[in-house]
């Protein structure tokens, strides 16, 4: 594994303290794993795990996440104060891929509450948030430069890649530069409690206040109207019954279509 130093990346990227250390893999099992392992051994705050292809990526809910070369496949660790948690970490790493989307790829990315980023109605990018002792990592993919051929089977209908949608190739330096500015903005407001950046750009890019939604939450379905998001990073949502509920990121499964483009 290659370690690159502070100065390595830290300067090029225009970051502060994220990417301070930034260890690059041609492969990995899963940056979040590596991340894991390197924050038992005493890796510091805005460590970045990259690899360019993963054998075993994860996706949230015990899901697989597809990891074929062309993609960003990133880990971030990071020491968040008092009770920040990957919930609102999480919705800080899809907003600054949905900004980044925008700035580098020039593609409007719509955030699917919590945790992925839709482009033209297809997934782009994913984001998972796990704790790991004091420390909360936080991965991010991006289907950058991915052929339609390049995904499984499965999922050629429901994923897209920036390249695809835009017909030419993202540059990758430029997109994770974008990526990791704009994350590092963003946690360094939630972690000074002051979460209503992100939920403004959620409001923004969600498109999700005012929809109408339904799910399930514990085995019951939920129907109502999503009025906004907690600071938690909850979604808010106005029951049938007018009452207003939050739920937490894992406690309530949106259905797909009431909550896409
Ligand atoms: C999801 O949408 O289910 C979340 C997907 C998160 C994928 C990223 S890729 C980099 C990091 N390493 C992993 O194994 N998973 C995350």
């Amino acid at each position: 594994m290659k370690q690159l130093s502070a100065c390595d990346l830290n300067s090029v990227l225009g970051t502060g303290f994220i990417a301070g250390n930034v260890y690059f893999l041609r492969s990995a099992g899963s940056t979040q794993d590596l991340a894991r392992t390197l924050v038992s051994s005493g890796a510091g705050e805005g460590t970045v795990v990259i690899a360019e292809t993963q054998t075993m990526g994860k996706g949230r809910r015990g899901a697989g996440w597809a990891s074929p070369p062309g993609g960003l496949w990133m880990s971030v660790v990071l020491f968040p104060p008092g009770n920040t948690g990957p919930a609102i970490l999480t919705l800080a790493g899809a907003a600054a891929a949905a900004g980044a989307i925008g700035k580098a790829a020039g593609l409007k990315a719509v955030i699917k509450w919590p945790n992925d980023c839709f482009v033209n109605g297809k997934k782009a990018a994913g984001i998972i948030g796990e704790k790991s002792g004091g420390a909360v990592i936080v991965g991010i993919g991006v289907n950058l430069n991915i052929a339609i051929e390049a995904f499984p089977p499965e999922l050629r209908g429901t994923a897209t890649s920036l390249s695809a949608e835009k017909g030419y190739e993202i540059d990758e330096n430029i997109f994770l530069k974008e990526l990791l500015k704009e994350f590092e903005v963003l946690y360094s407001a939630v972690s000074s409690g002051e979460t209503e950046e992100v939920i403004s750009r959620l409001k923004e890019l969600s498109g999700v206040p005012g929809r109408s939604v339904s799910g399930s939450c514990g085995g019951k379905k939920v129907e109502g109207t999503a009025v906004g998001f907690g600071e938690d990073g909850s979604l808010v949502i106005r029951l049938d019954s007018g009452l207003h509920v939050n739920f937490a990121a894992g406690e309530l499964a949106l259905e797909k279509e009431t909550i896409e483009s």
